[in-house]
């Protein structure tokens, strides 16, 4: 695996963190908070938060890394870790792994594409990936073995669903359920539509706080292993594979430019958080609710940009 420590520096990281928090806190332009829901629209765009760990389980933080806030389509990832566990590389045959270089809720490229979804982190993508790990089991069942994978990841069983955030994803749902029926008409979706995007709408409305979602994210930066206990949670190669995927579309149109700018895989929700992984050195979660206009979080990516600079750290 490469190591993504190359041109480290002799920085304090715990220095750099609290620089970076603290940098943040007094920035005014913040991007706007996602407003197609009420329970996004009224977070207050001044929080920030970071939370770095590292190989020797240490946890750096700075500001509101203790804060729940909802992960949204951050949860792509580990869907999608649970469905290649469960499925393997027969998942490919319904989501693809190409960036799609449009918005994460267009609908365009499902008409020419037979219904397959360009990677599993549109919200296409992420929809049939729901509908992999559904494959007829009760919704009630999938949703408590997706908080169950959570709650393991991050050590850590207060992680819970917003409900309010999953009824009004479910109010406001018109686009998804679109992006759901025309993808049942294909043979993509298999399950009843309001099943799968019932358990879709959930999982976007888990709430977590940086420091659990850096916790979660370990075994991507640690070849597929939580290094504290050695647990296998995926294979190093599988591992490296989400990566990639988080790499050229983690960030949906803006994903060139999140590369270009960070070096670094991650993945971005409409709540304002991002995680991030260092390959062999560190796992990173991020949140500042403004948003840029393609959806991704302003300040998050401008700390991550600053704390990868500041480590020297790059997959690159
Ligand atoms: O389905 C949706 O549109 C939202 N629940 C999640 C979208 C999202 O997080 C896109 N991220 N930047």
């Amino acid at each position: 695996m490469p190591d993504g420590s190359k041109q480290a520096g002799t920085a304090d990281l715990g220095q750099v963190v609290a620089d970076i928090a603290a940098e943040m806190a007094a920035r005014t332009d913040r991007g706007e908070v996602a407003t197609y829901i009420p329970q996004l629209a009224r977070v207050d765009p001044a929080r920030f938060g970071l939370c770095v760990t590292t190989r020797d389980g240490t946890v750096h933080t700075g500001g509101d890394a203790d804060v729940p806030f909802s992960i949204q389509s951050i949860s792509k990832v580990f869907t999608l870790t649970i469905a290649l566990g469960l499925v393997g590389d027969a998942l490919w045959r319904k989501v693809g792994r190409e960036p799609s270089g449009d918005p994460f809720n267009s609908i365009v490229q499902l008409e020419h594409e037979h219904g397959k979804p360009r990677n599993p982190f549109i919200n296409a993508g992420a929809i049939a990936v729901t509908d992999a790990i559904l494959a007829g089991h009760q919704p009630r069942e999938t949703l408590g073995e997706i908080l169950r994978f959570m709650r393991h990841l991050a050590d850590d069983e207060t992680i819970s669903i917003d409900e309010d955030v999953a009824r009004s994803e479910k109010a406001t749902g018109f686009r998804n359920a679109a992006l759901a029926n025309f993808m049942r008409a294909h043979g993509v979706v298999e399950n009843p539509v309001e099943h799968t995007l019932g358990v879709y709408f959930h999982h976007c409305a888990i709430a977590m706080t940086c420091r659990q979602l850096a916790m979660a994210s370990r075994f991507l930066a640690f070849g597929g292993r939580d290094p504290a206990s050695g647990h296998s949670i995926v294979s190093a190669e599988r591992a490296r594979r989400i990566n990639a995927l988080m790499l050229t579309c983690g960030h949906y149109d803006g994903s060139g430019d999140f590369a270009f700018r960070v070096g670094l895989p991650g993945k971005s929700g409409v709540g304002g958080g991002i995680i991030a992984v260092v390959p062999n050195v560190a796992s990173i979660a991020v949140w500042s609710p403004g948003l840029d206009k393609v959806g991704n979080s302003r300040l998050g990516t401008i700390a991550l940009e600053r704390l990868a600079r500041a480590m020297g750290w790059s997959i690159f």
